[in-house]
């Protein structure tokens, strides 16, 4: 099978990549109005782009009417976000908090999630997360060029929170006590339990 993406409609395209590039890992990001409202939504178009300075990327789509996400309106007025990345026992108020909420209306509080004060950047953290990276908007950039339907946020990391119950004996990030969640196509999550290893070629 072969598929022109030329000739599919957005909504396919979508589909025949969220399908295909799985699992992703989801960016759940906490962000502030400059009302001072906390807003916190899931992002899995996400990824690790760079370590030297420490960079993550989050794609954020403009809505159908073309209005901009919450998150992306205070992420380009305050220049701050906290990106949380998502465990199993979270899976659900991530999903939650996924609703389309009134401007200024905030997901910590519509969904019960509990937050904590971050050190560095204003918007909060979700209290319960493992990890929580606080995050500077380094470049924010309007995608495609021609006809932007989106914004691709490179956030460079600031502190990371790690919770210690999560560390191996090694002080090194488990992925079984981890237990992130990675997103497939449709509906469908998986769990990052199921660990195999490998040697490099020298
Ligand atoms: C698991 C998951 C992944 C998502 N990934 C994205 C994404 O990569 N880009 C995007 O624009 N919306 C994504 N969404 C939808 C947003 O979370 C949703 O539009 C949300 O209402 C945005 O909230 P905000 O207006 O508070 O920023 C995703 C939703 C879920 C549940």
């Amino acid at each position: 099978m072969q598929i022109d993406f030329s000739k599919l409609e957005p909504l396919e395209r979508y589909r025949w990549l969220a399908s295909t590039i799985t699992p992703r890992p989801i960016a759940w990001v906490s962000s502030l109005s400059k009302e001072g409202a906390s807003n916190l939504a899931p992002f899995s178009f996400f990824q690790v782009i760079n370590d030297d300075p420490a960079t993550l990327l989050v794609n954020i789509n403009h809505r159908e009417d073309g209005s901009y996400k919450d998150t992306l309106i205070n992420v380009l007025e305050s220049g701050e976000l906290v990106i949380h990345l998502v465990d199993f026992e979270h899976a659900e108020q991530m999903n939650a908090s996924s609703a389309q909420l009134a401007h200024g209306v905030s997901e910590f509080e519509q969904c019960g999630i509990a937050s904590v004060s971050s050190t560095q950047v204003k918007p909060p953290r979700v209290a319960g997360a493992a990890v929580a990276f606080e995050c500077r908007l380094a470049q924010s950039m309007p995608y495609p060029p021609q006809a932007p339907n989106c914004h691709l946020l490179f956030a460079e990391v600031l502190v990371a929170h790690i919770d210690e119950r999560v560390l191996d004996e090694k002080g090194r990030a488990d992925p079984q006590r981890l237990d992130l969640v990675g997103r497939l196509g449709g509906m469908s999550y998986t769990r990052t339990r199921d660990v195999f290893t490998m040697v490099r070629p020298t």
